[in-house]
């Protein structure tokens, strides 16, 4: 049977690999007036208008001109059972999972309140621009149950997974090592691989898990080889002095998950605002990825990280929200505050390596660059129209701006929701303008 085709249009913005700086054109596809083709949930072609292959010409096209069409943004850090913990009031990140996180969460044990939620959360990525996420469930099977089924709904792409946590949480929000394993994998079972949908092996972090929570971790690591590993790694001194009591026989706390396998090229490492040369060392030569969580760190007090270092050092890395330690849903001003950690340090985050970040890096960093990230023919079409003129402060800005990198840094430094005019999930717009 005949596929159904749409046609995009618009001025259409893509990354092949991390622009090396503002001069870097090679980095990057960029088509004033573009065209992209999708079928069957896929980009089968895209390019100048001008080019639009004859067969096509006859298919609905909806004309997005003036404004930019970029791959969704992938947010690889996010928790799904945090989005009513965002604003809590706290010092640091101890008191802030305490008082509030570890209070909230347990609501996700009940399946017709995740599933609500499920929906919410969901409508907020999208409505943000963002189109896929990997986001940590709460303790409970059912969150991550939840989250699984309303992204089939969606035909999204998404990652999650059930934390584990068997120690130095309220009783009602822990596991057993028994319980933590059978229950991601009887979640692997069902779910990773199905549709869009794959499932992460989510240790939450070393403080909370005992040595037998962190071998089953470790023993589902080396039989699902393919899954994501999402943990978090050296964000506050309190907790990186608290797990180095913990595990005395560990070298330092990059070592806690090395030991127990826990450290690979799988594994995607939230924070790594601490870490010594040698956890650096370690990080880049397992394939580990550090993900910078900068509206996250800067609420919670917990550091700036130091992304030249960490790239210096050659480790891959990534950009996230981390709602709800984050404080912005938006991929857009989580490259704000990152630019400001980094400007802080002295150091330049050109809106080229932003936006490749956002996109294609991220896609790189959990492993589907060949499938998003990229408005490459053959990829899976989800993309973001934005549009630079969204808020009056951000029009009158653009009244003086010329050049496309301008256009981004206005986007990156003004810009959040309301800049994202469409969502489009597997070639099909999937939330326009404000929420419902
Ligand atoms: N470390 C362990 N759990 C969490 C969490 O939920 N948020 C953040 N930011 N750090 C953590
Ligand atoms: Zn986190």
């Amino acid at each position: 049977p005949q596929q159904k085709v749409s046609i995009v249009r618009g001025r259409l913005l893509w990354f092949h690999r991390e622009p090396l700086g503002a001069d870097d054109l090679s980095s990057f596809t960029y088509i004033e007036d573009g065209a992209l083709v999708c079928m069957g949930g896929l980009l089968s072609w895209a390019g100048d208008w001008a080019d639009l292959p004859a067969d096509h010409r006859g298919a609905a096209v909806t004309d997005h001109r003036p404004h930019l069409i970029v791959p969704g943004f992938i947010d690889p850090h996010i928790h799904f059972p945090q989005g009513q913990v965002v604003a809590s009031y706290a010092g640091s990140l101890l008191e802030w999972l305490n008082s509030y996180t570890f209070i909230e969460e347990q609501r996700y044990g009940d399946p017709p309140f995740a599933a609500a939620m499920a929906k919410r959360f969901c409508d907020m990525l999208l409505a943000h621009g963002t189109t896929t996420a990997v986001a940590f469930g709460s303790v409970h099977k059912a969150s991550a149950q939840a989250l699984l089924a309303e992204a089939a709904a969606r035909n999204m792409r998404l990652v999650t997974g059930k934390v584990m946590m068997d120690r130095n949480a309220p009783e009602a929000l822990t596991d057993t090592a028994q319980t933590g394993h059978d229950d991601t994998k009887a979640l692997i079972d069902e779910w990773h691989g199905a549709g869009r949908l794959e499932v992460a092996i989510s240790p939450r972090f070393a403080l909370t898990s005992t040595d037998a929570q962190m071998e089953a971790a470790g023993a589902l690591a080396r039989e699902h080889p393919d899954c994501l590993i999402q943990t978090h790694l050296s964000e506050n001194h309190g907790e990186i002095e608290a797990v180095e009591a913990l595990f005395p026989d560990a070298v330092d706390y990059t070592d806690v998950y090395e030991r127990f396998g826990l450290l690979t090229s799988k594994s995607l490492m939230g924070h790594c605002i601490h870490l010594s040369d040698r956890e650096i060392g370690r990080m880049a030569e397992t394939g580990a990825v550090a993900v910078f969580c900068p509206t996250s760190n800067l609420f919670l007090g917990s550091g700036l990280f130091d992304l030249d270092r960490i790239k210096g050092g050659g480790v891959r890395h990534a950009i996230a929200t981390d709602i709800g330690g984050g404080t912005s849903w938006s991929l857009l001003k989580t490259l704000d505050e990152g630019y400001k950690v980094l400007n802080l340090q002295g150091h330049r985050f050109h809106p080229f390596r932003a936006f490749w970040q956002a996109t294609r890096g991220n896609a790189e960093a959990i492993g589907m660059a060949d499938r998003i990230g990229t408005l490459d023919a053959g990829t899976e079409a989800d993309f973001v129209v934005l549009d630079a003129h969204a808020t009056d402060a951000m029009a009158l800005r653009m009244e003086r701006a010329e050049t496309l990198a301008e256009e981004l840094f206005v986007l990156q430094t003004l810009g959040d929701d309301r800049a994202v005019k469409a969502a489009y999930v597997a070639g099909a717009e999937a939330m326009a303008d404000a929420l419902p």
